[in-house]
């Protein structure tokens, strides 16, 4: 019997490559999301890849009812990838009680009813953002977290802690929270890849709506960083080296591998680019033109962060494979795809 797993979120960015991996390995993918920042010909999108229909239910995980009504009616669920969120972080300070409803009930209602059905493994999608602008680079799981600088990331920094706090009340519960760094490109197949709807605040979906022509010009914001070329450093992850830790994680919580009940992790490539750096080496491996221009810094963001993925790499046994080049490309292919193959790029 294939073990079944609830991917929360999964019509989402990472969610649906995060199926793609888990139905690859064997697994029985059951998907949860309200469709409020995805669409549904994701799940078409999907069994193409994988020649295997995942189970779909447009639920919102926010409201206890449904959510309750659902976990009932599907019995057989093993673990738990709680993807579903809101996630733009400048939303998030205009509209932050739409971002704590959100955010924190759907994760209270999810672990209410694996308590309820005796659901024991969870992993969760948490963000560097917790770590704010570190002291010390690169940064490890013990770095010290930083008061948020948003709604958003102050949900995702209380949502750590509820995990936390549950899994100390409760021994039988398992849980692993991946702190993801900036997650970029799409499926080699193009089939699934990011969607941004309306204008990208991201880099990389910025980037390919420039190239694609849908936006005029990349404004770069800052080239006054204490950074070798003045721009930002991230940490720039491959969506699906990203999906494959997670399949890591379920099989560490089925397998009970972990070294407590409660683990987290930094998933990156453990280098940084400059934004930059980005934007040259997207122009080289795509043969694009982009037009770009410098701005000032934006609001909010921080100069430069890195992961150590020491713990990751040992630990989980996990390494991001794909280069930087590979994934920008698998960005431009999934952009040039896009046009025809989704419903919501009238939004776009
Ligand atoms: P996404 O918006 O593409 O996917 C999230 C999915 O959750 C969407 O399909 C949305 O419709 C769904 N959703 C939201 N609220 C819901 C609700 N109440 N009920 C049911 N479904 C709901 O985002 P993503 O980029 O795939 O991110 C997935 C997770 O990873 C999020 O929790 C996000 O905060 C976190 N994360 C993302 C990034 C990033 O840069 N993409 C970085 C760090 C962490
Ligand atoms: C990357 C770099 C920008 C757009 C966000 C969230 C974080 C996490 C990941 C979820 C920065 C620069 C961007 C543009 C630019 N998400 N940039 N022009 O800000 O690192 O992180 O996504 O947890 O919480 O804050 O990612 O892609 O927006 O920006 O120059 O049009 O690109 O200033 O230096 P960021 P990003």
């Amino acid at each position: 019997m294939k073990k079944q797993i609830l991917v929360a979120g999964g019509t989402g960015y990472i969610g649906s490559h995060t199926a793609v991996e888990l139905q690859e390995k064997g697994f029985e993918v059951i998907i949860v999301d309200n469709l409020s920042n995805s669409c549904f010909e994701v799940v078409d999108s999907i069994s193409k890849i994988t020649g295997i229909r995942p189970i779909f239910s447009k639920i919102d995980l926010s409201e206890k009812y449904s959510t309750d009504n659902f976990f009932d009616n599907y019995p057989n669920i093993s673990a738990i990838i709680h993807f579903a969120a809101y996630k733009a972080v400048g939303e998030s300070v205009a509209k932050p009680l739409e971002y704590y409803f959100n955010n924190l009930n759907s994760l209270m209602n999810i672990i209410s009813n694996m308590k309820r059905h005796n659901i024991n493994n969870l992993v969760f999608s948490s963000s560097c953002t917790v770590y704010g602008q570190p002291a010390q680079l690169p940064v490890t799981e013990i770095t010290e977290r930083k008061p948020s600088e948003s709604p958003y990331g102050n949900t995702k920094a209380i949502s750590e802690d509820i995990i936390r706090d549950c899994c100390s009340a409760n021994p039988q519960l398992n849980c692993i929270a991946l702190r993801y760094f900036n997650p970029i490109g799409a499926h080699p197949s193009a089939l699934i890849g990011e969607l941004p709807i309306g204008v990208p605040n991201n880099l990389v979906p910025f980037i390919t709506q420039t190239a694609a022509g849908i936006r005029k010009e990349l404004s770069i914001f800052g080239n006054d960083y204490n950074t070798p070329d003045g721009t930002a450093i991230r940490d720039y992850i491959n969506v699906v080296d990203l999906a494959k830790a997670h399949v890591v994680a379920i099989d560490r919580l089925l397998n009970k591998k972990g070294k407590s009940n409660y683990e987290f992790f930094n998933i990156g490539t453990g280098e940084g680019y400059s934004v930059l750096q980005l934007v040259k080496t997207f122009m080289e491996v795509t043969g694009v033109n982009l037009s770009y221009k410098i701005v000032g810094r934006r609001a909010g963001d921080i100069e430069k962060i890195w992961a150590d993925t020491t713990f990751a790499n040992q630990e989980l046994g996990w390494k991001s494979e794909t280069t930087l080049e590979e994934t920008l490309k698998s960005a431009w292919e999934w952009e040039k795809n896009i046009a025809h193959s989704v419903s919501n790029k009238d939004e776009r």
